[in-house]
């Protein structure tokens, strides 16, 4: 944003309160749980649905969130394999000079493939800053022979370790200020499918969900698309945020199950169902941010049918379904 868009407002008290500033923006790249909608090999109702035109849903790529709070720095929330088509689709991420981009730096909120693959597609003799915990980093690095092609030069990639529970200033590639601040907070989930057995499931570092703040007027971000039980420090994670963006990855325990697609349960995935008496959104009932989203949505879920009865439950609480190309101003 520069700062004389006309579209700049004043939302909350700044703690400048003579000073305008620009809000963070926050653009949904992709929406959808690994696999995308529709899913390459999948003919449920609802992907050969979306594909044929049947039903009332839109395809979504695979979960991606760009965000910014200054004068045209983005920061990337994970690397979906999706990565080029979504930085096609939103014209600010597009590089403003040869062979430059305004993306600073790409944040990895686990080490699943849906959130890191597009890593590898960002090869092209281009310097990248990366946000992991250290746990995520040597998930991804470690006896990982594709890694090399991110190390032709050096400091092609600079990692930059995320703490758990500890806020600080989200800087630009070149360690300027970006106007924001992030907190990495543990979040129940699972080791990646590749790396089972080989990490521990129960380090608190494999996932995490992340807290931005826009310290020009303090509102916040609190992104959490993997989430495998509602804790209390996952409620906590939630408080106070002006925007809520949570893991809408399954509507059923049983969603795969049934079907016969896979024998696991949404829990036994790390993913905890939206629907039913003791799924998120009974759960989070009394979390209040001004925007709530289900996001990393799996193409079996049903609420991604605009005239579906979960959808019209998941709509009657407040809490909005996100799809690709859904833009937010904090
Ligand atoms: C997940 O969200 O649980 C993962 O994307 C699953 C996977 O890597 O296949
Ligand atoms: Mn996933
Ligand atoms: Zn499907």
């Amino acid at each position: 944003m520069s700062r004389s868009n006309p579209r700049r407002r004043r939302s909350r008290p700044s703690l400048n309160s003579n000073e305008l500033v620009d809000p963070m923006i926050v653009r949904i790249l992709g929406s959808a749980a690994g696999g995308g909608f529709p899913q390459w090999n999948c003919a449920c109702d609802n992907c050969r649905g979306v594909r044929e035109g049947l039903i009332n849903a839109s395809p979504r790529t695979q979960e991606s969130v760009c965000l910014s709070a200054d004068d045209g720095g983005w920061f990337l929330i994970n690397a979906s394999p999706d990565i080029h088509s979504q930085i096609e689709s939103f014209g600010p991420l597009h590089p403003r000079g040869s062979r430059t981009s305004p993306i600073q730096a790409i944040f990895l909120t686990n080490g699943d493939l849906d959130h890191c693959l597009g890593l590898l597609s960002l090869r092209e003799n281009h310097c990248l800053v990366v946000y992991a915990t250290e746990s995520v980093r040597r998930g991804f690095t470690e006896g990982n022979v594709l890694y090399r092609t991110l190390q032709r030069f050096a400091n092609q990639v600079t990692w930059r370790t995320l703490k758990l529970g500890v806020e600080e200033p989200l800087l630009r590639a070149d360690g300027r200020p970006s106007g924001l601040t992030v907190k990495a907070i543990a979040v129940p989930g699972k080791s990646p499918i590749h790396l089972e057995g080989l990490v521990s499931p129960g380090d608190p570092e494999i996932n995490v969900g992340l807290r931005f703040r826009q310290y020009g007027n303090g509102r916040v971000l609190a992104y959490l698309s993997a989430v495998g039980r509602i804790t209390l420090s996952v409620v906590e994670g939630l408080e106070g945020a002006d925007c809520v963006m949570f893991d809408g990855t399954f509507w059923s325990s049983d969603e795969l199950s049934a079907p016969g697609f896979l024998q696991k349960t949404a829990e036994g995935l790390a993913h905890w169902p939206v629907g039913g008496p003791e799924g998120s959104l009974a759960k989070l009932s009394k979390i209040t941010a001004p925007r709530r989203l289900f996001i990393h949505i799996n193409n079996t879920n049903p609420m991604l049918r605009e005239d579906s009865p979960e959808r019209m439950i998941v709509e009657a609480t407040g809490w909005e379904v996100a799809r690709d190309g859904m833009e937010i101003r904090l």
